[in-house]
């Protein structure tokens, strides 16, 4: 048995909750994109968790968690947030680190400074473009270079003479010793040494065992670097399309996509975003969405759903059920908007656009649904939903041409309608 989480928008979609539900049955859970950009929000026995590299299987004893070679691993941050996660468990999590995922070094997170793209792009400042840059030059650091403490010495210092030509005025690079960074990055991975392994057969074979596998991805399609919004996107495949690539497994079967979507949409950091609200609405959407981001406490954009946009996802995730997030927070509002085609010039469009240029031209089309007053919060009922909640609902199902498997009213896990979803 086999699912995947897909995130649909801009990422934040509550593909934490949904994983923490999942993976209460799952054998294994692999992490297959990004790195400490992410930040899972998951409240695990009444306590909040916002994890950044761990799989979210990390939280129950019978999923093994697979690190996969798609991800770019910041070892102090794994560290401290393994460390929490024992401390708060009282046992230890199993884990595999791919041999051939990257690791982001501190001169990642300097390079992100010196090239702009914090403020260029709105990145999380996490070092993840120059991480994912390093592996496409090959000039990247593995997890698997940290078992040949030589090898690593030896690859750090040609990366690092390569960034003092390229940036001799820096005082930062000019003070980086290849010796010293090797040492800092070994004290971190030192418990997870045993864990650096060939992470591909290990999917391979829970896979052919037909093991309950559970996928999770990061961000969401719209950050796709290839079929997102570029450059306002993250450097990784978030996408279905990019799975099988991130964990070697060619066409992986995977039975169950469910495609995470909140009931509104938001967006955090640089570029178009056709539907966003400002003023009033949406300062309502991020006061009772607490739409701030889990890495970096930024406000994220609040705005209208977006079905062209959803449509695109849709193509590029190919999911078999829905999970509706956040459909709380919509409750209070005399009417909702829904965005089913961009009007761009002369010429009215119901395909999404990938330039970013063309995309920041569009307006958004709307129609107008009612909407509904009385507070859902928690409701694990669909038939207790109003009935304008419950439309809405429909519409969108409708639009995308896929059922709804899972509403969310909540954060906590209790806080859900499961309309005849099987796997939890
Ligand atoms: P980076 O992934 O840090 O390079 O950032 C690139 C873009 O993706 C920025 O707009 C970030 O705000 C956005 N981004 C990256 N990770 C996430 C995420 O987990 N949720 C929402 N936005 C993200």
């Amino acid at each position: 048995m086999t699912t995947a989480i897909l995130g649909m928008q801009w990422g934040d979609e509550g593909k934490g909750k949904i994983t923490h539900l999942l993976a209460r049955e799952a054998d294994m859970v692999v992490r297959y994109n990004g790195g400490p950009n992410a930040g899972h929000t998951v409240i695990d026995r009444g306590e909040k968790f916002g994890i950044h590299l761990l799989p979210v299987g990390a939280f129950y004893r019978n999923a093994r968690c697979v690190l996969a070679s798609g991800m770019v691993i910041d070892l102090p941050v794994l560290r401290e947030e393994y460390d929490l996660i024992v401390d708060h468990l009282k046992w230890e999590p199993e884990i595999v680190i791919a041999e051939n995922a990257h690791v982001i070094l501190p001169y990642h997170k300097l390079l992100e400074e010196l090239e702009g793209g914090g403020s260029r792009i709105g990145t999380t400042r996490r070092g993840i473009g120059p991480a994912y840059s390093d592996k496409a030059a090959r000039v990247g650091i593995r997890a698997g270079d940290l078992l040949h403490p030589d090898r690593l010495c030896k690859k750090l210092a040609q990366k690092i003479n390569l960034l003092k030509q390229t940036w001799p005025d820096s005082p930062e690079i000019s003070s980086l010793s290849a010796d010293l960074l090797a040492k800092d990055l070994l004290a971190a991975a030192e418990p997870f040494l045993g864990s650096i392994k060939n992470a591909m057969p290990i999917i391979a074979q829970a896979l052919k065992r037909g093991d309950n596998v559970l996928f999770e991805g990061a961000q969401g399609a719209l950050l796709d670097l290839d079929f997102g919004t570029y450059p306002f996107v993250t450097s990784s495949s978030t996408t279905l399309a990019g799975l099988g690539n991130a964990i070697g497994v060619p066409c992986p079967q995977i039975d169950c996509r469910i495609g995470v979507m909140k009931a509104y949409a938001t967006r955090v950091g640089q570029g178009p975003f056709p539907t966003r609200v400002t003023g009033k609405l949406g300062n309502f959407l991020q006061q009772a969405g607490n739409e701030f981001g889990v890495t970096t406490g930024r406000p994220r954009g609040c705005g209208w759903l977006d079905l062209v946009a959803l449509k695109h996802a849709v193509a590029l995730n190919d999911p078999t059920i829905l999970a509706i997030t956040k459909l709380d927070v919509l409750s209070g509002l005399d009417e909702i908007k829904i965005c089913g085609a961009y009007q761009l010039g002369e010429r009215e469009t119901k395909t999404f656009l990938i330039s970013a240029e063309e995309l920041a031209l569009c307006e958004p089309i709307y129609e107008s649904l009612a909407g509904w007053k009385q507070a859902i919060r928690g409701t694990t009922d669909y038939e207790s939903l109003p009935r304008a909640a419950r439309t809405y609902l429909e519409r969108i199902s409708q639009e995308l041409q896929i059922p709804i498997g899972i509403v969310s009213t909540g954060p906590s896990p209790e806080e859900t309608i499961n309309i005849g979803f099987d796997r939890y």
